[in-house]
Protein backbone atom coordinates (compact mmCIF):
# COMPACT_ATOMS: atom_id res chain seq x y z
CA UNK A 1 0.00 0.00 0.00
CA UNK A 2 1.23 3.73 -0.73
CA UNK A 3 1.56 6.09 1.42
CA UNK A 4 -1.03 8.21 1.66
CA UNK A 5 0.04 12.33 1.30
CA UNK A 6 -2.28 14.99 0.52
CA UNK A 7 -2.15 16.63 -3.01
CA UNK A 8 0.84 19.34 -3.80
CA UNK A 9 -1.59 21.21 -5.58
CA UNK A 10 -4.54 22.21 -3.27
CA UNK A 11 -7.35 24.97 -3.87
CA UNK A 12 -7.33 28.05 -1.75
CA UNK A 13 -10.50 27.06 -0.52
CA UNK A 14 -13.27 25.33 0.08
CA UNK A 15 -17.14 25.30 1.14
CA UNK A 16 -19.77 23.10 1.02
CA UNK A 17 -22.37 24.10 -1.42
CA UNK A 18 -26.13 24.94 -0.51
CA UNK A 19 -27.78 22.11 -0.77
CA UNK A 20 -24.47 19.99 1.31
CA UNK A 21 -24.54 22.69 3.83
CA UNK A 22 -28.07 22.10 4.51
CA UNK A 23 -27.12 17.58 4.68
CA UNK A 24 -24.53 18.20 6.55
CA UNK A 25 -26.20 20.17 9.59
CA UNK A 26 -28.63 17.26 8.94
CA UNK A 27 -25.86 14.59 9.83
CA UNK A 28 -24.65 16.40 12.45
CA UNK A 29 -27.58 16.91 14.10
CA UNK A 30 -28.05 12.97 14.63
CA UNK A 31 -25.36 12.86 16.86
CA UNK A 32 -26.05 14.00 20.31
CA UNK A 33 -24.21 16.98 21.79
CA UNK A 34 -20.57 17.13 22.23
CA UNK A 35 -20.36 13.96 19.95
CA UNK A 36 -20.37 15.83 16.74
CA UNK A 37 -16.59 14.32 15.74
CA UNK A 38 -19.04 11.04 15.20
CA UNK A 39 -20.16 12.86 12.11
CA UNK A 40 -16.34 12.93 10.26
CA UNK A 41 -16.75 10.27 7.73
CA UNK A 42 -20.18 11.39 6.72
CA UNK A 43 -18.75 15.20 6.20
CA UNK A 44 -16.01 13.53 4.36
CA UNK A 45 -17.37 11.78 2.27
CA UNK A 46 -19.92 14.56 1.31
CA UNK A 47 -17.14 16.78 0.45
CA UNK A 48 -15.66 14.27 -1.90
CA UNK A 49 -18.69 13.97 -3.42
CA UNK A 50 -18.58 17.89 -4.00
CA UNK A 51 -14.91 17.85 -4.99
CA UNK A 52 -14.04 14.83 -6.69
CA UNK A 53 -11.57 14.33 -3.63
CA UNK A 54 -10.79 15.70 -0.13
CA UNK A 55 -8.37 18.85 -0.39
CA UNK A 56 -6.47 20.47 2.93
CA UNK A 57 -9.42 23.24 2.47
CA UNK A 58 -12.07 20.39 2.58
CA UNK A 59 -10.22 18.98 5.50
CA UNK A 60 -10.22 22.23 7.69
CA UNK A 61 -13.60 23.26 6.76
CA UNK A 62 -14.58 19.87 8.50
CA UNK A 63 -12.61 19.54 11.14
CA UNK A 64 -13.88 23.45 11.93
CA UNK A 65 -17.77 22.21 11.33
CA UNK A 66 -17.13 19.44 14.18
CA UNK A 67 -15.18 21.55 16.81
CA UNK A 68 -12.67 19.24 15.77
CA UNK A 69 -8.49 19.70 16.27
CA UNK A 70 -7.45 19.62 12.19
CA UNK A 71 -5.02 16.97 12.92
CA UNK A 72 -7.57 14.40 13.69
CA UNK A 73 -9.80 14.46 10.54
CA UNK A 74 -6.54 14.56 8.49
CA UNK A 75 -6.11 10.98 10.82
CA UNK A 76 -9.64 10.00 8.98
CA UNK A 77 -8.76 11.30 5.79
CA UNK A 78 -5.05 9.30 5.51
CA UNK A 79 -6.32 6.15 6.83
CA UNK A 80 -9.26 4.93 4.84
CA UNK A 81 -8.55 3.96 0.86
CA UNK A 82 -12.38 5.95 0.56
CA UNK A 83 -10.85 9.16 0.66
CA UNK A 84 -8.78 10.25 -2.51
CA UNK A 85 -6.70 12.60 -1.67
CA UNK A 86 -5.49 13.62 -5.10
CA UNK A 87 -8.20 14.43 -8.01
CA UNK A 88 -8.71 11.45 -9.92
CA UNK A 89 -10.09 10.72 -13.27
CA UNK A 90 -13.73 10.22 -14.31
CA UNK A 91 -13.35 6.76 -13.42
CA UNK A 92 -11.82 5.73 -10.49
CA UNK A 93 -10.57 2.06 -10.59
CA UNK A 94 -9.87 0.92 -7.06
CA UNK A 95 -8.37 -2.91 -6.75
CA UNK A 96 -8.36 -4.43 -3.89
CA UNK A 97 -4.90 -6.63 -3.40
CA UNK A 98 -5.90 -7.65 0.72
CA UNK A 99 -5.10 -11.11 1.44
CA UNK A 100 -8.39 -12.77 0.32
CA UNK A 101 -8.29 -11.01 -3.47
CA UNK A 102 -4.52 -11.92 -3.95
CA UNK A 103 -5.45 -15.80 -2.88
CA UNK A 104 -7.99 -15.19 -5.41
CA UNK A 105 -5.86 -14.09 -8.14
CA UNK A 106 -5.78 -10.21 -7.74
CA UNK A 107 -2.70 -9.86 -9.31
CA UNK A 108 -4.26 -10.44 -12.61
CA UNK A 109 -6.81 -7.96 -12.25
CA UNK A 110 -3.99 -5.36 -11.29
CA UNK A 111 -2.52 -6.74 -14.45
CA UNK A 112 -5.25 -6.49 -16.96
CA UNK A 113 -5.30 -2.94 -15.29
CA UNK A 114 -1.91 -1.51 -15.87
CA UNK A 115 -1.76 -3.55 -19.14
CA UNK A 116 -5.35 -1.88 -20.62
CA UNK A 117 -4.92 1.58 -19.15
CA UNK A 118 -1.18 2.00 -19.66
CA UNK A 119 -0.75 3.77 -16.33
CA UNK A 120 0.05 2.44 -12.45
CA UNK A 121 -1.31 2.84 -9.16
CA UNK A 122 -1.86 6.65 -8.44
CA UNK A 123 -1.56 7.36 -11.98
CA UNK A 124 -4.45 8.97 -14.19
CA UNK A 125 -5.06 8.17 -17.69
CA UNK A 126 -3.54 11.51 -20.12
CA UNK A 127 -6.83 12.33 -20.77
CA UNK A 128 -8.59 12.36 -17.30
CA UNK A 129 -11.02 9.26 -18.23
CA UNK A 130 -9.19 6.70 -15.86
CA UNK A 131 -7.36 6.97 -12.25
CA UNK A 132 -6.22 3.70 -10.78
CA UNK A 133 -5.54 3.13 -7.01
CA UNK A 134 -5.00 0.08 -4.90
CA UNK A 135 -6.69 -0.19 -1.79
CA UNK A 136 -6.95 -2.39 1.12
CA UNK A 137 -9.87 -4.44 1.61
CA UNK A 138 -12.89 -3.27 0.54
CA UNK A 139 -15.54 -5.76 2.51
CA UNK A 140 -16.12 -8.10 -0.35
CA UNK A 141 -13.87 -10.83 0.16
CA UNK A 142 -16.29 -13.89 -0.20
CA UNK A 143 -16.83 -12.75 -3.53
CA UNK A 144 -12.86 -11.71 -4.15
CA UNK A 145 -11.33 -10.80 -5.90
CA UNK A 146 -12.95 -7.18 -6.15
CA UNK A 147 -12.79 -3.64 -7.92
CA UNK A 148 -14.43 -1.02 -7.03
CA UNK A 149 -15.95 2.22 -9.63
CA UNK A 150 -17.28 5.09 -7.59
CA UNK A 151 -20.31 3.34 -5.83
CA UNK A 152 -19.86 -0.28 -8.03
CA UNK A 153 -18.71 -3.62 -6.84
CA UNK A 154 -17.39 -5.51 -9.75
CA UNK A 155 -16.57 -9.24 -8.32
CA UNK A 156 -15.40 -12.16 -9.22
CA UNK A 157 -13.06 -10.86 -11.43
CA UNK A 158 -10.41 -12.52 -13.11
CA UNK A 159 -7.63 -10.68 -16.20
CA UNK A 160 -10.42 -11.26 -19.34
CA UNK A 161 -13.20 -9.78 -17.32
CA UNK A 162 -11.50 -6.88 -16.25
CA UNK A 163 -10.53 -5.71 -19.65
CA UNK A 164 -13.81 -6.54 -20.45
CA UNK A 165 -15.18 -4.41 -17.99
CA UNK A 166 -12.97 -1.54 -18.73
CA UNK A 167 -12.86 -1.42 -22.64
CA UNK A 168 -16.66 -1.07 -21.41
CA UNK A 169 -16.08 2.34 -19.85
CA UNK A 170 -14.13 3.47 -22.33
CA UNK A 171 -16.97 2.92 -24.80
CA UNK A 172 -19.22 5.23 -22.26
CA UNK A 173 -21.14 2.20 -20.93
CA UNK A 174 -21.93 0.83 -17.58
CA UNK A 175 -20.84 -2.66 -17.23
CA UNK A 176 -22.90 -5.02 -15.45
CA UNK A 177 -22.00 -4.86 -12.02
CA UNK A 178 -21.50 -7.77 -8.98
CA UNK A 179 -20.36 -11.07 -9.60
CA UNK A 180 -18.48 -11.56 -13.23
CA UNK A 181 -18.53 -15.25 -12.68
CA UNK A 182 -22.05 -15.94 -13.11
CA UNK A 183 -23.05 -16.73 -9.67
CA UNK A 184 -25.57 -15.60 -7.70
CA UNK A 185 -24.69 -13.06 -5.15
CA UNK A 186 -22.68 -14.29 -2.59
CA UNK A 187 -24.05 -18.29 -3.21
CA UNK A 188 -21.31 -20.88 -3.55
CA UNK A 189 -19.86 -21.46 -7.11
CA UNK A 190 -21.36 -24.21 -8.67
CA UNK A 191 -24.42 -26.01 -6.54
CA UNK A 192 -25.87 -24.88 -3.24
CA UNK A 193 -24.56 -26.17 -0.33
CA UNK A 194 -27.01 -24.96 2.75
CA UNK A 195 -30.52 -23.89 2.63
CA UNK A 196 -31.06 -26.59 -0.13
CA UNK A 197 -34.69 -27.31 1.46
CA UNK A 198 -37.96 -26.23 -1.07
CA UNK A 199 -38.73 -22.91 1.15
CA UNK A 200 -42.47 -22.93 0.30
CA UNK A 201 -42.88 -26.18 1.69
CA UNK A 202 -45.31 -26.71 4.43
CA UNK A 203 -43.63 -26.99 8.16
CA UNK A 204 -45.27 -30.07 9.84
CA UNK A 205 -46.69 -27.94 13.07
CA UNK A 206 -46.39 -28.86 16.46
CA UNK A 207 -49.18 -29.55 18.44
CA UNK A 208 -49.07 -26.89 21.50
CA UNK A 209 -51.56 -28.74 23.21
CA UNK A 210 -50.24 -32.27 23.13
CA UNK A 211 -46.39 -30.69 23.89
CA UNK A 212 -47.75 -28.93 27.23
CA UNK A 213 -49.73 -31.96 28.20
CA UNK A 214 -46.68 -34.13 28.06
CA UNK A 215 -44.86 -32.14 30.04
CA UNK A 216 -47.04 -31.63 32.87
CA UNK A 217 -47.17 -35.33 33.25
CA UNK A 218 -43.22 -35.74 33.32
CA UNK A 219 -43.54 -33.12 35.80
CA UNK A 220 -46.49 -34.39 38.02
CA UNK A 221 -44.30 -38.26 37.45
CA UNK A 222 -41.50 -36.55 39.17
CA UNK A 223 -43.12 -34.75 41.97
CA UNK A 224 -44.56 -38.54 42.73
CA UNK A 225 -41.46 -39.91 43.35
CA UNK A 226 -39.83 -40.49 47.03
CA UNK A 227 -37.86 -37.71 48.04
CA UNK A 228 -34.37 -39.98 47.62
CA UNK A 229 -35.19 -40.87 44.41
CA UNK A 230 -31.45 -40.15 42.84
CA UNK A 231 -33.89 -39.53 39.59
CA UNK A 232 -35.78 -36.85 41.58
CA UNK A 233 -34.87 -33.30 39.99
CA UNK A 234 -35.95 -30.40 41.91
S1 LIG B 1 -9.51 -8.76 0.73
FE1 LIG B 1 -10.32 -7.87 -1.08
S2 LIG B 1 -12.36 -7.42 -0.50
FE2 LIG B 1 -11.48 -8.18 1.31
Amino acid sequence: MSVRNLAIDQPASFVFTGENLEQSKYIIAKYPVGKQASAVIPLLDMAQRQEGWVSRPAIECVAKMLDMPVIRVLEVATFYTMFNLQPVGRTHIQVCTSLSCVLRGSNDVVKACKETLRIGFGETTSDGAFTLSEVECAGACVNAPVAQVEDDYYEDLDFDSTVKIIEGFKRGERPTIGSQSGRTGSAPVGEPTSLTEDPTKQVEKQDLVVAKMAFQKTQADLAARPADDPGKKV
